[in-house]
């Protein structure tokens, strides 16, 4: 009796199963994600985890405490979800990348390689002097990068953020846009969203998708960013802004 009361209470396989996936699916880590947080601990990157910024359909974004090989307060953490199929689709962005070779197409791979490649792009994106989080670490789908805000408070996106002086902000991306393809890298998801304001300052966020500007579809991106942006800034504050020039200023 004793012994079929205590067979009863065991989980079975496909319930444990679904327990992980649960948790997974309400946001708290599954031991993967947790071993890896820890060893950015270990390395002193961070000294503990606040609470969640953003949640998004690829990643959820945190705040943690800074370590003390940080000489800040704060470091925002980007955790990739494991369990995102989505992924799957995204492998595009990454073969036709000639910095990148063959991938395996299972999902922890893609999600990983994905990570990686967000930081490889942040530090493009940091070399090139453009506004943009510096890039702390990655491990495995857990990036860590500097924190946009104040007091632990995070910056607003553009789209969130009535500017003061538009055509001033606008330029600016234009010129960090520029930069970037100077350093040889599209941004490929800029928009109103991926920006975020700081003191007055547009920096980018959201590196995963960028592309080489050898990436056989770098000038289609390149062009989609732009029309997004000019698209944004003439909807919201009416400047006109003439979109092949624009283009001949960035690529020239
Ligand atoms: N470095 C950062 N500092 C502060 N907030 C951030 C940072 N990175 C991302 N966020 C917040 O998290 C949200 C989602 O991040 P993002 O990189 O755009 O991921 P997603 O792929 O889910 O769009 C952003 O809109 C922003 O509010
Ligand atoms: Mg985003």
């Amino acid at each position: 009796m004793a012994r079929r009361r205590s067979r009863e209470k065991e989980p079975s396989r496909e319930d444990y199963q679904l327990k992980e996936q649960l948790k997974i699916e309400e946001g708290v880590f599954d031991t993967r994600t947790v071993l890896r947080i820890g060893k950015l601990f270990n390395k002193g990157v961070i000294a503990s985890m606040e609470f969640i910024i953003a949640r998004g359909k690829e990643a959820d974004v945190y705040l943690a405490n800074a370590g003390e090989k940080v000489g800040k307060d704060f470091v925002a953490l980007k955790i990739f979800r494991l369990e995102n199929a989505r992924f799957q689709n995204r492998i595009k962005y990454i073969e036709g990348d000639p910095r990148f070779g063959r991938v395996k197409h299972d999902v922890f791979a893609i999600v990983n390689e994905w990570c990686k490649k967000e930081y490889g792009n942040l530090m493009v994106a940091e070399g090139a002097g453009v506004r943009a989080p510096r890039p702390y670490a990655f491990n495995g789908n857990v990036l860590a990068m500097e924190f946009l805000g104040k007091e632990g408070k995070p910056s607003q996106t553009l789209r969130e953020q009535k500017v003061k002086d538009p055509e001033k902000v606008l330029d600016q991306i234009l010129d960090d846009t520029r930069k970037l393809y100077q350093s040889e890298l599209v941004h490929a998801d800029l928009s109103e969203y991926n920006i975020l304001m700081l003191d007055s300052l547009p920096y980018m966020i959201d590196f995963g998708q960028a592309v080489h500007i050898k990436h056989p579809d770098a000038m289609r991106f390149l062009e989609r960013d732009v029309f997004n942006v000019l698209h944004y800034f003439g909807k919201a504050y009416k400047i006109e802004r003439d979109h092949a020039e624009t283009m001949r200023f960035i690529t020239g």
